[in-house]
């Protein structure tokens, strides 16, 4: 089967190759699934640059997140059978034309959703959902800014918070991708790109449209001067949930501001409070897919690309072109 594969950590994510490799039969107790979709996500970029807090071993294909049907079963393997359509997380290996993967890591693909949708909503959603729901509280009628919101984890938020009753208002870098995000749902969207090409100028239009009091929440997956800024503009009480860095820079936090307006600033950690916490991880992935399945939520794809151009979909992610979500495909699925 074809697989793209990383053989060497490098800034330059052009370095993968696309391989040709033999897939041995699933082991007992896993499935073989042929890959349809891939979701790209930055943690893909970042493990090739060596960059994430997860290394996988040397040579791996990216791709933490897939859908497709079930071609083989290993031996006690009861949940699927061949020809059931399924989704699954394994954090690398989804650039691929086939996985082996322990049956656990599987879910049925709800019925009427396409494999580009299954393959890209768990990641996302799951950030978005122990962010909003777990971490940061979100209530209904509260204020929530959603930084980077044009992007995989940022779009499911206004998608999420809209869900849970939030006014939510939406910072991203371009008019046109922000147009995009506002059809999504978002009651108001901010440019935060300055003429200088710095990220910013959003603390006066969150005052505006707050009556003067901030943001409620604010979920950064952008980190830098956008941390700085909304340490500015947010209420009494409010809280700030960090999720990423994506602008390359790691804020402070000025201890002062946090005591004056009694906030909070909240670190989160969608993936490692299943692995430290394995109930409530089964709990907000159960109630993500139950979201999913009964159309709660809906994963925005703005592109795809065959397997063969897999490093053109990891472009657009680091050119920030991304709307959402976009997807790797293979076995000449076409979303
Ligand atoms: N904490 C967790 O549990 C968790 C889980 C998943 C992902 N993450 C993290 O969340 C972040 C976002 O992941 P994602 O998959 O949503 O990525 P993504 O789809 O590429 O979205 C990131 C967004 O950040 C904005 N951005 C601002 N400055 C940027 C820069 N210099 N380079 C690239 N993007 C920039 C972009 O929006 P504009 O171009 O519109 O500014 C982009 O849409 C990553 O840091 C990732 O590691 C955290």
């Amino acid at each position: 089967m074809k697989t793209v594969r990383c053989h060497e950590i490098s800034d330059d994510i052009t370095t993968v190759t696309l391989d040709e490799i033999d897939l041995p039969a699933p082991e007992p107790g896993e499935v073989q699934v042929k890959i349809m979709a891939c979701a790209v996500n930055f943690p893909d970029i970042l493990m090739i640059q060596g960059k994430y807090q997860f290394a996988p071993p040397l040579p791996f294909a990216p791709g933490g997140e897939f859908a497709g049907e079930v071609v083989a079963v290993g031996n006690g393997v009861t949940d699927f059978k061949v020809g059931d359509r399924v989704s699954g997380g394994n954090r690398y290996g989804g650039f691929a034309g086939a996985i082996n993967i322990d049956a656990g890591a599987l879910r049925p693909v709800p019925e009427g959703v396409p494999f580009e949708k299954a393959a890209s909503y768990s990641t996302a959603y799951l950030t978005a959902y122990v962010a909003l729901k777990i971490r940061g509280s979100l209530q209904p009628g509260e204020t929530l800014l959603v930084h980077g919101a044009t992007g995989g984890v940022g779009l499911a938020a206004v998608d999420l918070g809209k869900f849970m009753g939030a006014n939510v208002i939406a910072t991203g870098g371009t008019d046109e991708k922000l147009a995009v995000v506002k059809k999504r749902g978002a009651d108001h969207i901010i440019n935060y790109t300055q003429p200088d090409g710095s990220l910013g100028g959003f603390r006066e239009k969150v005052k505006q449209l707050t009556d003067g009091n901030g943001a409620d929440v604010i979920y950064d997956p952008v980190g830098g001067s956008v941390f700085d800024e909304s340490m500015r503009c947010i209420n009494w009480n409010g809280r700030i949930l960090t999720i990423g860095f994506t602008s390359g820079v790691w804020p402070k936090a000025a201890v002062n501001h946090i005591l004056i307006k009694q906030i909070s600033v909240i670190g989160v950690r969608a993936g490692e409070i299943g692995r430290r916490d394995p109930e409530l991880g089964r709990r907000t992935r159960d109630a993500v897919y139950q979201l999913l399945a009964e159309g709660s939520i809906d994963p925005y794809i703005c592109a795809s690309f065959p397997l063969e151009q897999s490093v053109n979909a990891m472009k657009m992610l680091v050119d920030r072109k991304v709307v959402g979500k976009v997807v790797v495909t293979a076995n000449g699925y076409e979303p």
